[in-house]
């Protein structure tokens, strides 16, 4: 049974989802690590495929940007297609001098200036973590590949383009690590349905330094990211 966003029948997709904010990042990466792949969806061009990694079952899907579209996907697929575990991967501003440019952020929670948890009506303020084995075995697999990686909170902002230059500062100062646009929204629904999430981020620009990286660069990080994403999947 298909949904508004999605035209896969149920069985079509994997236990566990991995999800790019690119739809063609998710083509590129199904085609390059999957064998047997199978396109489940082209709604909204919001490609997704299952294929197998060592013979495993797995999907990978795009999520879109921001919390209503990865509320959305999310939603659809843990309610309606059966997905236990929704692993995004993703890229993230850092806040922080030493959390550089191509390094890993493994989220273990994340704050928000969105009211996406408002809808569970809960009298205080719900603080989205990530699935603490899925998180463990991301640390274990992160260690034994020695890539460089932080472990800790973030910001899922609404925001790109914040009127308010301060507010990075003000996130930054309670130790939050980077900002990026969807994982509060990915817990929150995971937590709501008794389902499992967790987030991969490789660092792609920095708000407090003026680091670069080149295009291949990011690349590579985001190859070893994808890989320990793929081993816990
Ligand atoms: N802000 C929000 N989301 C992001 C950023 C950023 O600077 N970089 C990558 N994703």
């Amino acid at each position: 049974m298909s949904t508004p966003h999605n035209q896969a029948e149920f069985g079509e997709i994997a236990k566990t989802v991995l999800m790019p904010g690119d739809p063609l990042r998710a083509k590129f990466l199904a085609e390059t690590y999957l064998e047997d792949v199978k396109q489940f969806n082209a709604v909204r061009n919001m490609l997704g495929y299952t294929g197998t990694y060592h013979g495993k079952k797995v999907s990978i899907m795009g999520s879109g940007m921001g919390q209503p579209s990865i509320g959305i996907y999310s939603y659809e697929l843990f309610k309606q297609y059966g997905v236990e575990a929704i692993i995004r991967i993703g890229s993230c501003g850092s806040f922080q001098k030493d959390v550089h440019l191509r390094d890993i952020i493994i989220v273990q929670g994340a704050c928000t200036d969105s009211r996406f948890a408002h809808q569970y009506e809960l009298p205080g303020t719900y603080s989205a973590i990530s699935s603490y084995d899925l998180l463990e075995n991301a640390v274990m697999k992160s260690k034994e590949k020695e890539l460089t990686y932080h472990v800790g909170n973030i910001l899922s902002s609404d925001i790109f383009y914040h009127a308010d230059q301060g507010t990075t500062e003000k996130w930054a100062s309670m130790g939050c690590l980077g900002v990026e646009m969807e994982s509060y929204a990915l817990f929150a629904t995971a937590a709501h349905l008794n389902k499992k999430a967790l987030t991969l981020l490789t660092v792609s620009d920095s708000l407090v330094t003026s680091e670069e990286t080149t295009a291949q660069e990011r690349e590579k990080t985001f190859t070893a990211m994808m890989e320990v994403a793929l081993e816990i999947a």
